[in-house]
């Protein structure tokens, strides 16, 4: 086993030893925290700007959009975005929306398409963003058509995700935010060779950061997940890793319990954890041993009690694979529909009765455990950018 991989075992034995006590890694103290983070517009203002106007946060993995011309849109906190594979296998990002008189340019949530012509009046412009056509343009009136092509966005593609910064005019730099660790990490995955074999977005009556909260957490899985998660994983149990804006976490699967009272050597135990990253601002990259799950959550453009969950599965190509190409299809998607129940039936339903208690106006402070390090990392860095306003 090479350097990182020894590194690797050391953090899946310390998981064992913290079984073994009873024990899991703990964040230095409790922090008391209050219900009108959910639910208050005016931060949620705050957070649309200062968090997802200046990092980058992962829209989709390069999968997604293969060949040039492929395109990808969604609804961004602060805007609608129109995503295109450019000719020269380049990623490029504009603001969904035509420039004449504002109509919502591409309607579709993904496609192939060699220019975008609006449905209003027709207006067409080039993959680049360039304004191609205006319609009946000898009555239109002359306008420097350089100055009405799409505004443009910034975008990078880095470690198999595409990143985007929800704000014209930002630069972005994601080798930066991820900063040394999480950037070697992520290379080390070479998650660009890998497929993205469903998706699926949900559009939820929570905060974003009720969401993003639940799937950091390790220690509700016995108590909301008796039946099916906590089968396989162990509950409160953790070695953690704080690499400032970005965390990451190894978990125990109940197939680790032989070793709990037997010395197992040197030999690997890698097939008996989940390891979980944390990319901030509002990612879970979860590493199984033979594929990737991406979770992402994104405020409501207006509304703080709302938000969109998107579940990704990352999986190796079917020629890498070695299977049959309907095996193949046949397993990810059994996969994809656990995932989807555990999701439905046991996740939502207690995150959306959640908010409902956080509207209460007379909530009282609530406390995050020491033992809830990851939920720890994600408030301290979010709290951290709103705080560094920039101005
Ligand atoms: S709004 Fe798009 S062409 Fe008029
Ligand atoms: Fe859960």
């Amino acid at each position: 086993m090479d350097h990182v991989e020894l590194d690797r075992e050391d953090r899946i034995r310390r998981a064992l030893q913290h079984l073994r006590d009873d024990t899991t890694d703990q964040w230095d103290d409790t922090v008391t925290f209050e219900a009108r983070e959910y639910t208050d517009p005016e931060l949620a203002k705050r957070e649309r700007e200062l968090i997802f106007g200046r990092v980058p946060s992962i829209v989709a993995h390069s999968s997604e959009v293969p060949k040039p011309n492929d395109f990808l849109t969604m609804r961004m906190p602060s805007n609608q975005v129109l995503i295109v594979r450019q000719r020269d296998g380049s990623v490029r990002a504009f603001v969904n929306l035509c420039r004449h008189r504002g109509a919502l340019l591409e309607e579709q949530p993904s496609g192939r398409c060699r220019l975008f012509s609006c449905a209003y009046h027709r207006w067409s412009y080039d993959t680049d963003g360039s304004l191609r056509a205006i319609t009946r343009d000898n009555t239109f009136g002359d306008i420097d058509r350089s100055r009405f092509g799409l505004v443009e966005l910034p975008v990078q593609e880095r470690h198999g995700f595409i990143w985007l910064i929800d704000a014209a005019g930002a630069k972005i730099d994601v080798a930066a935010w991820l900063g040394p660790e999480m950037d070697a990490i992520l290379g080390g995955y070479d998650l660009a060779d890998l497929h993205c074999v469903r998706s699926e977005g949900f559009d939820e009556p929570v905060n974003w950061k009720i969401m993003q909260d639940a799937f950091l957490d390790g220690y509700h899985i016995q108590y909301a997940h008796p039946n099916s998660a906590a089968k396989h994983i162990h509950t409160n149990v953790m070695t953690f890793e704080d690499f400032g804006r970005h965390c990451r976490f190894v978990a125990p699967r109940k197939t680790i319990d032989r070793w709990i009272d037997e010395d197992p050597g040197d030999r690997s135990l890698a097939s008996h954890i989940t390891e979980t990253h944390f990319l901030g601002p509002n990612c879970t990259l979860l590493r199984q041993p033979d594929h990737f799950q991406l979770l992402t959550f994104r405020p409501d453009p207006a509304r703080p009690g709302y938000s969109r969950m998107e579940m990704r599965l990352i999986v190796p190509p079917v020629e890498r694979s070695g299977m049959d190409p309907a095996k193949w299809r046949k397993l990810w998607d059994k996969n994809w529909e656990i995932l989807l129940a555990v999701l439905h039936r046991e996740d939502f339903p207690l995150l959306r009765a959640s908010q409902t208690a956080m509207v209460s106006t007379s909530a009282g402070p609530m406390v995050l455990g020491r033992n809830e390090v990851a939920n720890q990392l994600f408030r301290r860095e979010t709290r951290r950018l709103l705080e560094a306003d920039g101005t």
